[in-house]
C-alpha cells in the first residue's frame, strides 16, 4: 500500500470531545483522489494506526480534513490525536479506500448519523447537492454541544433534520424513521453501533439491500467466535495450521510468526484483508455487503471463518 506524508496543517475543536483535522502533503503536491465515503489509515504517535473518514468535498485534491471523537477508555487511538498531535506535525497515512461508496444511482438518499457518524456522511451529503440529488439528513447526538460540524450544515436548511437526545427527552425514534422512509430512498447510515442496529433491524419499507452502513466498531451483541475449527493452507509457504475455535485466523498466524497487516480487528476496517484462493468464506466482517460478498475471494482475516474444511489462503 502507497504510503503518504501529511502535515497537520490546521487543528481545531470542533465540538464536545471532536477534533477536527486538516492534513496536506508535504511537499504540497496534490493527493490522491477519494470517494464519498471514503477512508485513511493514520499512524499515530502512539504507534496505532486508525481510521478515520474524509469528511471534506471530494472535488477537494489539496487537503484531508477529518474528525475525531475522543472515546474514554477506548484503546489509545483517539487519546492519542486528542492529546499527542499538534499542527505542523507529520504523520504516515495510507491512500483512501472506500468500504462505504455511495451508490450514484439512487432514485433518493436518506442519511441517518450519530455524533461523530457525521463525518462520512458530510461528503455524501456535499456530492449529493453539486449533483443536485434528492436527500435528507436526520443527524442525532446526546447534546447540541455534541453535534460536530454544525455550521457545515447550516447552509443546507430543512435537508437536515437535528436531533438531540436531552432537548427531545429521548433518543432518536430510529423503527419510525424507518417505518416512514420512503420505499425508494437508499440509506447510509453512520454512529454509534445501537443506532446502525436500529436502522439494520427495523420494518421498513426500503429493503435491507438498500441500507448501508459504516461500521466504527463491531456491535456489542454479535459473537465473533466460532463454534468449530478448521484448517488454513498458505499457498506461498505451503504451511498447513489448524484454527481453534477460540482463536480467529490472524491470531493463530500471528502465533506462528507470519506478520499481517491489522488495525481494528473487530472486521471494521478492511486493513486485514486476504485473498483467498479454494473453500467457502464465513464472512462476519462489517466490511462487505451482502452483494460483494457473491464469489469474493477475499476475506477479513480477524473475524471471517471457514464453512468448509479448509481455506487456501494467498499467504
Ligand atoms: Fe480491521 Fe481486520 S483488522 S478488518
Amino acid at each position: 500500500m502507497s504510503e503518504l506524508q501529511l502535515r497537520i496543517a490546521d487543528m481545531s475543536a470542533e465540538a464536545r470531545d471532536v477534533v477536527r483535522l486538516e492534513l496536506v502533503d508535504v511537499n504540497g503536491q496534490d493527493l490522491p483522489a477519494f470517494d464519498p465515503g471514503a477512508h485513511v489509515a493514520l499512524k499515530l504517535p502512539n504507534g496505532a494506526v486508525r481510521q478515520y473518514s474524509l469528511l471534506n468535498d471530494w472535488r477537494d485534491r489539496g487537503r484531508y480534513v477529518l474528525g475525531v471523537g475522543r472515546v474514554r477508555g477506548g484503546r489509545g487511538g483517539s487519546e492519542s490525536v486528542h492529546t499527542e498531535l499538534r499542527p505542523g506535525m507529520v504523520l504516515r497515512c495510507a491512500v483512501p479506500v472506500n468500504h462505504f461508496a455511495l451508490r450514484p444511482d439512487a432514485t433518493r438518499y436518506l442519511f441517518i448519523a450519530g455524533g461523530i457518524g457525521i463525518t462520512p456522511i458530510l461528503s455524501m451529503i456535499r456530492w449529493c447537492s453539486a449533483m443536485e440529488k434528492p436527500w435528507q439528513l436526520v443527524y442525532a447526538a446526546r447534546s447540541r454541544s455534541r453535534l460536530a460540524f454544525y455550521e457545515d450544515l447550516v447552509p443546507y436548511g430543512e435537508r437536515v433534520h437535528l436531533h438531540c437526545d436531552d432537548e427531545a427527552g429521548k433518543a432518536l425514534p430510529v423503527a419510525q424513521l424507518m417505518a416512514d422512509a420512503p420505499r425508494d430512498a437508499d440509506v447510509y447510515c453512520c454512529g454509534p453501533a445501537p443506532l446502525m442496529e436500529a436502522v439494520r433491524d427495523s420494518a421498513s419499507p426500503v429493503p435491507v439491500a438498500s441500507r448501508h452502513f459504516e461500521w466504527f466498531s463491531a456491535p456489542a451483541s454479535d459473537s465473533l467466535s466460532s463454534t468449530d475449527g478448521f484448517w488454513i493452507d498458505l499457498r506461498r509457504s505451503g504451511q498447513s495450521l489448524q484454527v481453534p475455535p477460540e482463536l480467529s485466523i490472524l491470531e493463530v498466524l500471528e502465533k506462528h510468526g507470519h506478520e499481517v497487516p491489522f488495525s481494528c480487528r473487530e472486521g471494521v476496517c478492511g486493513t486485514c484483508e486476504t485473498g483467498v484462493c479454494e473453500g467457502e468464506v464465513d464472512h462476519r466482517d462489517y466490511v462487505y455487503s451482502e452483494a460483494q460478498r457473491e464469489g469474493l475471494r477475499s476475506m477479513l482475516i480477524c473475524v471471517s471463518r471457514a464453512l468448509s474444511p479448509r481455506l487456501v489462503l494467498d499467504l
